[in-house]
């Protein structure tokens, strides 16, 4: 038997597929952004005004659209590409990116502009109010401009008391200033979270919104092509591992059109042909990075087997507004009134609101649906419901067979 010191030497000394890992990290910004072309040129369209007209306007653009399909990195080469192309004109314009999942408060999102601007806030005693005056002040010095993003924006929107979302929203109101100098990006990734705000306020927000559709396989395909070039030795990839990963991920085939669980697969198939000493990453290993990471996706899909009837309609009704409406995430009450509609198409009685409730709670616990607040608003807080997984044609059968297991069962 080979001693320890002799395996780990040899396996650090093994060759690997992998020229250049980094280039497959979620933060990698990439050189070219294939399929998103067009976006940039909305992005641009929407703040060309800063150039044409600087100070007249502040711009606000949302960018929407599921998981893993580029806003982040679209957000950010827009940025960073405008600003250069617009200082070639004479015009500064400086690109700020603040994830408001990680600085959750207004407090904490100021700071984070202020520090990007490389701006020094004494540590204490000032408000968010003081501390966008004294950006403000400090563009106006300086004859700037700033583009501000805010990614993540539905948990600023889901947590924050509503003057916090007004005063940044409405920022203009607020500051008595003649040249507007900020202008912003929202990063939303349900567009529901803001049904619930105050009416002058989504006004403000949802002005222009762009909207990035899920990827389709042959999308999928060229960005993965990108990276294999970047991240990869020449020739260690086989094509037909991209192809069965941009299959199984394309939204046209039924996946959920992500690019970064795409990528990740990739990066996860490169791994399992070094574990295995191939020189060669094949569809197998491809096959194999994909049933790994969905995995945890299977475990829950099995916890499914365990439900009784009335918690499966529950599923069953939020599968039929996801396909119904496109969309994510659905107030509690929508919930609520398909799954009657779905008792009295099988002639079962509805269950009271109060089971319901613990129904969906421990659906959460299983992991199978997830409960976020919605906005506070007008028409006050509601919770939102969706699912863990994406309703896919499959899973819509499997959940319609169990149902009708569950039905035959109970009438014995
Ligand atoms: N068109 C593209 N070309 C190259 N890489 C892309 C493209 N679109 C997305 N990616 C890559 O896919 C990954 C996910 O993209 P990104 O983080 O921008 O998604 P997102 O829409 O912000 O998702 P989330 O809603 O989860 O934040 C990143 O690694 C990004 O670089
Ligand atoms: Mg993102």
């Amino acid at each position: 038997m080979a001693l320890p010191s002799d395996i780990i030497n040899s396996s650090l000394n093994s060759p690997s597929v992998l020229k250049d890992g980094s280039k497959l990290n979620p933060d990698y910004i990439p050189e070219r952004l294939p399929h998103r072309e067009d976006k940039l040129k909305e992005l641009t369209i929407a703040f060309r005004d800063i150039v044409n007209e600087p100070g007249k306007s502040s711009v606000r653009v949302v960018i929407t659209g599921r998981t893993g399909t580029g806003k982040t990195v679209t957000a950010r080469i827009f940025g960073k590409a405008f600003a250069e192309q617009v200082k070639n004109r004479g015009i500064k314009v400086e690109y700020v990116h603040v994830n408001c999942h990680r600085e959750r408060t207004l407090y904490l999102i100021t700071l984070k502009i202020a520090e990007q601007l490389k701006l020094s806030i004494p540590p204490r005693g000032l408000s968010s109010q003081e501390v966008f005056k004294i950006i403000h002040e400090y563009l106006e010095r300086r004859n700037m401009y700033v583009i501000i993003t805010l990614d993540e924006f539905d948990y600023f929107l889901n947590s924050s008391p509503p003057e916090d979302i007004y005063f940044i929203v409405r920022l203009y109101d607020e500051l008595a200033v003649n040249v507007k100098r900020v202008s912003y990006i929202f990063i939303i990734r349900d567009l529901t979270t803001l049904s619930s705000l105050d009416k002058t306020v989504r006004d403000h927000i949802a002005r222009d919104i762009i909207e990035f559709p899920p990827y389709k396989s042959n999308e999928l395909y060229d960005i993965l092509q990108d990276r294999v070039k970047i991240a990869f030795y020449d020739g260690t990839v086989s094509d037909d591992a991209v192809k069965f990963i941009s299959d199984i991920n394309g939204f046209d085939k039924g996946g959920s059109g992500n690019a970064r669980l795409s990528i990740e697969t990739l990066e996860l198939a490169g791994r399992i042909a070094d574990a295995e000493g191939s020189p060669i990453v094949t569809v197998e290993h491809a096959k194999k990075a994909n049933s790994r990471l969905n995995e945890e996706a299977s475990i829950i899909l099995d916890e499914l087997n365990y439900l009784e009837l009335h918690p499966m309609l529950l599923v069953k009704a939020l599968i039929n507004l996801s396909k119904r409406e496109k969309k994510e995430s659905f107030p509690i009450g929508e919930v609520e009134d398909e799954y009657s509609r779905l008792c009295e198409l099988l002639g079962v009685e509805p269950r009271r609101h109060t089971q319901v409730f613990e129904y969906m709670r421990r659906l959460k616990l299983m992991g199978i649906i997830n409960t976020q607040q919605s906005g506070k608003g007008m028409r006050g807080r509601t919770t939102l419901l969706s699912l863990t997984f994406p309703a896919s044609q499959e899973l819509d059968d499997y959940v319609t067979k169990l149902i009708g297991a569950l039905k035959n069962s109970e009438q014995k």
